[in-house]
This record gives structure tokens, sequence and C-alpha cells, in this order.
């Protein structure tokens, strides 16, 4: 059984585990650990009350930004991260958010196939925005109106 709920602080070091696991370039730990508070709607969902996965975004005024999402690998392809991004979005949308943006490698098309299958749509490209193991690496900049 799975379940939707805040990421507290008591979390975070569970947390960044799974960030370690399941990102190629992990957000250092200090960045993991600033990116919290009341700015921030950040979300864990457990399965068996084991965490699995988070979601980290914020707010400002009626846009938000989705930071990170991370499934533990153990438990991808499963339905999580579709069901901890929906979830996500209806939250967003109660705070009245009308805008949620994020920026993805265009080299991750499992994130990018997520992101499409919530319904957000590319916007632009920001080239060689990232750096990579050989060379740096376009990001894609995304976005979906909420209801
Ligand atoms: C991206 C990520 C969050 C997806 O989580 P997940 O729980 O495995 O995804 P789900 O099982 O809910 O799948 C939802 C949709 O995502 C896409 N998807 C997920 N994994 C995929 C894969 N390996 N190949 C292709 N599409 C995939 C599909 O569109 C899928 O829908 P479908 O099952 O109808 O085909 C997960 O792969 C992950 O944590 N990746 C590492 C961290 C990361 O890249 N985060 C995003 C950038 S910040």
């Amino acid at each position: 059984m799975n379940n939707i709920s805040t990421l507290s602080t008591t979390d975070l070091i569970e947390a960044y585990n799974i960030e370690q696991a399941s990102h190629i370039f992990p957000w250092l730990k200090t960045v993991f650990l600033t990116n919290q508070g009341e700015r921030f709607l950040n979300l864990k969902l457990s399965v068996n009350r084991q965490m699995a996965g988070f979601a980290i975004t914020q707010i400002i005024l009626n846009e938000a930004s989705l930071l990170n999402i991370a499934i533990h690998p153990q438990w991808q392809r499963c339905g999580f991260g579709y069901h901890l991004l929906d979830q996500l979005l209806k939250k967003l949308t109660n705070r009245g958010v009308i805008t949620v943006w994020l920026e993805v490698r265009a080299s991750n098309t499992r994130a990018i196939a997520l992101y499409n299958k919530c319904g957000f749509n590319q916007v632009t490209l920001r080239r060689n925005y990232y750096p990579s193991i050989t060379k740096r690496e376009d990001a894609i900049i995304m976005a979906i109106q909420l209801d």
C-alpha cells in the first residue's frame, strides 16, 4: 500500500539516499538540504511505510517549479512517479498555482515521457545548459497550465 505525505526534515537523510541512488547527476547534499522550507511543497511517497520517492517543488505566488522528482530504482516502473506527480499537481491546483515549470536533461527520455503523460509541454530549449560526463547537455524547459 502506498501513501503520499509531506516530506519533513526528519525524512531528509532517507530522501537524499534515494537522490543518490536514482540520479546519474545527484544534487549536492547542501543543495538538497536548502531546498526545503515554507516556500516549498515537498512530498514523499511511501510503500509499506518505507520511502520510495519524493518530489521537491518551489512555489512563488501562482507559479511553481518542480525542482526534483525521484523514485528509488527498486520501485521504478510501478506507476509511483506518475501517482506522485499527479497528486502534486492536484495539491498545487488547490493552492491556486496556475503554471508549473520544470527543466530536464534532453537525454532523460523516461522523465520526459512521465512529464508528457502528466500533461507538460515543451516550451523551449536551453542549449548546453547542464554539465555532463563528456560534453555539456541541453535542457528542455516544460510547463503545464493548471485549471
Ligand atoms: C522519472 C522517474 C521519476 C519515473 O518514475 P517511475 O515511478 O519509474 O514512473 P512510472 O512507473 O510512474 O511511469 C510513468 C510514465 O513515465 C514514463 N516512464 C517511466 N519509466 C520509463 C522508462 N524506463 N522508459 C520509458 N518511459 C518511462 C512512461 O511514460 C510511464 O508511463 P507508462 O507506464 O504508461 O508507459 C524515475 O525514472 C526516476 O526516479 N528517475 C531518476 C530521477 C530522474 O531522472 N528524475 C527526473 C529529473 S529531475
